[in-house]
């Protein structure tokens, strides 16, 4: 079983349309991605605005999610191109984008350990710099965890290896200044950040379970972060 075939297992219809925080993420967008554009674990649906991106790369480790690949507003200005790989290795040169995405993608690059999910948190981070012009800009959405989902977290090392005999890869989530902080060890010093509330029940994609608006709030806030390449 490698993490590649467990996210070829997952819906490309993960989270269904006209969920509220995904409109959001919609409009608050609408400045920021611009240019060519990167999207790494891009999955099958692309929720932010895209009208204003020109060439525009989507990279997922799984096919079937770029098979079904949907934009939710007006597409990228070129027709898109999907490559079938791992974040760790895009095939590009450096400063190729002016705007590289990783939507939900962060937390689930955690493996084995908080050390280890930070060392490749910070790995796709970094090349993110040095995939992205002077000016560039990396577009984050994260759920970033709250206080309350410090026991999962304390507990993950034993949980990972015991659902990975189960074919599930179990994410790993960061504090939003935990995020920070590693986008700063990328290279990233200039951040905006917005939170955005949840308002109805979003499915989890490992559970299959549609957790109450309440519950999700007080264990996760779902953060966008923009980083500047200066
Ligand atoms: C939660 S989904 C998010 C999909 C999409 N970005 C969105 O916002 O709806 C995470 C995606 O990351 C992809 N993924 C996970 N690990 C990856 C890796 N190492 N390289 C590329 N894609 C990866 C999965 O296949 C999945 O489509």
């Amino acid at each position: 079983m490698t993490t590649h075939n467990y996210f070829a297992r997952w819906s490309t219809d993960l989270y269904g349309s006209g969920i509220e925080f995904q409109r959001t993420i919609h409009v608050l967008t609408a400045g920021i991605v611009r240019g060519d554009t990167l999207d790494l674990g891009c999955g099958s649906r692309v929720h932010y605005y895209t009208a204003n991106a020109q060439r525009w790369v989507g990279m997922d480790l799984s096919q079937a999610m770029l098979d079904d690949l949907r934009f939710f507003g007006q597409p990228p200005r070129q027709p898109p191109e999907k490559i079938a790989a791992s974040c760790f290795e895009p095939p590009f040169e450096d400063q190729s984008f002016d705007t590289v995405c990783a939507m939900f993608l962060l937390h689930h690059l955690g493996q084995y350990s908080a050390r280890c999910s930070r060392r490749r948190v910070v790995q796709v981070l970094a090349t993110a710099h040095r995939l992205l012009r002077p000016g560039g800009r990396l577009l984050i959405a994260e759920s970033a965890r709250r206080a309350l989902e410090l026991p999962y977290h304390a507990v993950f090392p034993a949980l990972y290896r015991i659902f990975r005999l189960a074919d599930i890869e179990l994410p790993y989530f960061w504090t939003l200044r935990q995020l920070l902080a590693m986008s700063r060890t990328a290279g990233f010093d200039d951040s905006l950040v917005a939170q955005i509330p949840i308002r109805e029940r979003i499915v989890n994609p490992v559970s299959g379970i549609a957790l109450p608006p309440l519950i999700t709030n007080l264990l996760q806030h779902m953060t966008l972060i923009v980083l500047t390449k200066h």
